[in-house]
């Protein structure tokens, strides 16, 4: 279920010591969300939980990304993204996301953890063009293809940069800002 309400330009910049954090069941059902989530989400615990965080997912987050960032946790690698997420009056805020498993005793994946912080203007600038491709490409293709056609697109990008795959383009950014 998502957010229907029309996206605005109004932004909200995290503070240096704000986390955002949510978890989840393997479905990726929210079943925590942080203070923190609700009051820049403008969303209510209820209004949260049991929700798929596409919830709060923008137009203008393209879906390739979203399917790297799943094919990452199938796999068993944690994930790490750049996302710009919808308020519930339409706003936006940016964040740099870590993505990782819990697991029980017996080491079997029960959920995923979601810890988020603030974002370099930097890195939402390199990344805001590559999003914005995707979505050109997504839009000319069906469905099935739109995804395909724009992980390409971004596979070509690390190629080019040499870089080994996602996580080591988000890495080479987040040295950036700071935080490696
Ligand atoms: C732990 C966790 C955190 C996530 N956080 C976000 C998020 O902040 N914003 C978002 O749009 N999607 C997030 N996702 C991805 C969503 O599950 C979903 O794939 C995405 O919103 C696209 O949904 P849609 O294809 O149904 O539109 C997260 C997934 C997991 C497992």
């Amino acid at each position: 279920m998502k957010l229907k309400v029309a996206p605005t330009s109004r932004e909200t910049v995290l503070g240096e010591d704000d986390l955002i954090i949510s978890k989840t069941d393997t479905t990726g059902k929210i079943i925590y969300a942080n203070r923190t989530f609700m009051k820049i989400s403008q969303l209510s615990e209820p209004e949260l939980l049991g929700k798929q965080h596409n919830v709060i997912r923008h137009p203008d987050m393209p879906r390739g990304l979203f399917k790297m960032l799943w094919d990452d946790l199938q796999q068993g690698k944690e994930s790490f993204a750049y996302v710009k997420n919808i308020c519930k009056d339409g706003g936006f805020y940016w964040v740099l996301a870590n993505i990782t498993h819990d697991y029980d005793l017996n080491d079997k994946v029960t959920g995923y953890y979601s810890v988020r912080r603030k974002p370099s203007r930097a890195s939402i600038e390199t990344v805001t063009p590559i999003y914005r491709k995707m979505c050109e490409i997504e839009a000319q293709h069906s469905p099935k293809q739109a995804l395909v056609h724009s992980v390409a697109y971004v596979q070509q990008i690390l190629k080019d940069q040499q870089m080994r795959d996602y996580n080591d383009f988000i890495c080479s950014l987040m040295k950036g800002d700071g935080y490696l």
